[in-house]
């Protein structure tokens, strides 16, 4: 072929992806794409597998949060680009709902993410280089691990402890330390464990942290999603003098992760974060030019609307699934419910040596499944082999079902000890 008379170099197309694309990888879609799921067609299909409250239709948005929508949208006036950190006037709603006595925060030290989940990743590339290092729990959300190895920054897992309701090994996650680490993401409360850190714990781990001089990101995509007698404490509440990037959104507590609205907050007493950290996160802001304008526009309304008789019903279904499923799946010989204190999920130790033919979690999801059209996730895809994770905010009867599925599933397979 001719180009301008001269031959072209490729004599057919071949587009490559690039190196960055080559090297993002999800865990979850990776396992979940590979396993081999055919529901039994003669039993109704329960999957506990996915985390967004609203799939059953039992959950969802406040009909307070619907009209601010619907408010921002025929007002006209959201319909243009909002600056790249987000409108002022939701970034100050954030600010005030976040703010702490002592640690107040204005409308400057929140940036408008597309979800928890970009928030994250401006969390983590505002700080990190590649060829540093930074330290992620296991098990653990797989996306810090996905955003890091794309962009060429090193993770290092750090051991949670299910014999300790998932609290950190700090002796672990200490050991791990060295001159290019660059910061500590913890979890709280936790996907997949379902924990909440006591006081105690997340001063102890501060205390990792400021003997290192580590600044903290808090993924708090579940503040305050806590079962009864469980408070609620946010790493910045008591971090000191150590530097906080937290990050959150509406997806978990307000019942609505499609509208994809989340947020970074800077959180310092030490003045750490101000103007490097602030400018390149805002600089990271103009690559996506923030979430969705009618959910920026509707947040202080629904901020301010939004009743607690809305986030007491979630959780109250999320803790009667939980005491549901734990105590159904406590009875069952060869498995090890660990008792969530929050959040919406709980995690089920499975010791295959009590199975006949069952080999690991990814081969109970599987033959689960197949025989029982139940689907849970391995924790394989949280780098935790021998657990599968359950969702609790199906609806309840659906739990019962799902449970007493999963006991009869494992009586069948045991082995004749
Ligand atoms: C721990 C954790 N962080 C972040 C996210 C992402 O949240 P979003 O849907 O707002 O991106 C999730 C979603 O499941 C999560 O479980």
């Amino acid at each position: 072929m001719e180009n301008n008379g001269q031959p072209n170099k490729k004599s057919k197309w071949t587009i490559a992806s690039s190196l960055m694309a080559r090297r993002t990888y999800n865990p979850i879609r990776a396992v979940v794409d590979g396993m081999k799921l055919e529901p039994n067609p003669e039993k109704e299909l329960i999957s506990l597998s996915i985390g967004d409250p609203t799939v059953f239709g039992n959950l969802g948005p406040s009909q307070e949060m619907k009209d601010a929508v619907k408010k921002a949208l025929d007002s006209g006036k959201s319909n243009g680009y909002a600056p790249s950190v987000g409108y002022e006037a939701g970034r100050a709603a954030v600010a005030k709902r976040f703010s702490l006595p002592d640690l107040p925060l204005d409308s400057k030290d929140v940036v408008f993410a597309c979800g928890c989940s970009e928030a994250l990743e401006m969390a983590i590339l505002v700080m990190a280089n590649p060829g540093q290092n930074v330290l992620i729990p296991k098990p653990g959300f797989s996306l810090y691990w996905t955003i890091c190895t794309a962009y060429n920054v090193d993770t290092k897992y750090y051991r949670l402890l299910p014999e300790r309701s998932w609290e950190v090994d700090l002796e672990h996650l200490e050991s791990l330390i060295d001159e290019n680490t660059n910061s500590i993401v913890i979890t709280n409360p936790s996907n997949p464990c379902g924990s909440v850190y006591s006081k105690e714990h997340l001063l102890d781990i501060c205390e990792v942290a400021r003997r290192h001089r580590l600044p903290i990101i808090a993924d708090e995509v579940y503040a305050n999603m806590v079962f009864s007698n469980t408070k609620f404490y946010s790493v910045a509440s008591l971090a000191d003098e150590i530097p906080v990037l937290t990050c959150g959104g509406l997806a978990k507590r307000f019942l609505c992760p499609g509208w994809r609205m989340g947020w970074v907050l800077m959180q310092s007493r030490t003045g750490a974060f101000h103007e490097e950290v602030r400018k390149g996160l805002f600089n990271l802001s103009t690559r996506i030019l923030g979430p969705c304008t009618l959910i920026q526009a509707a947040l202080p309304a629904i901020f301010d609307n939004t009743q607690p008789e809305f986030y007491s019903h979630a959780m109250e279904v999320f803790e009667e699934n939980a005491k549901l499923a734990y105590k159904t799946l406590h009875e069952v010989d060869g498995l090890t419910p660990v008792m969530p204190q929050g959040a919406m999920y709980l995690m089920c130790g499975l010791d295959s040596e009590y199975f006949r033919d069952i080999k690991d979690d990814q081969d109970f999801v599987e033959k689960l499944m197949c025989e029982e059209s139940v689907f849970c996730l391995p924790a394989k895809v949280f780098e935790y082999p021998n657990f599968f994770r359950i969702v609790l905010s199906v609806p309840p009867e659906k739990v019962k079902i799902a449970c007493q599925r999963i006991k009869e599933f494992c009586i069948r397979h045991k082995k004749n000890l």
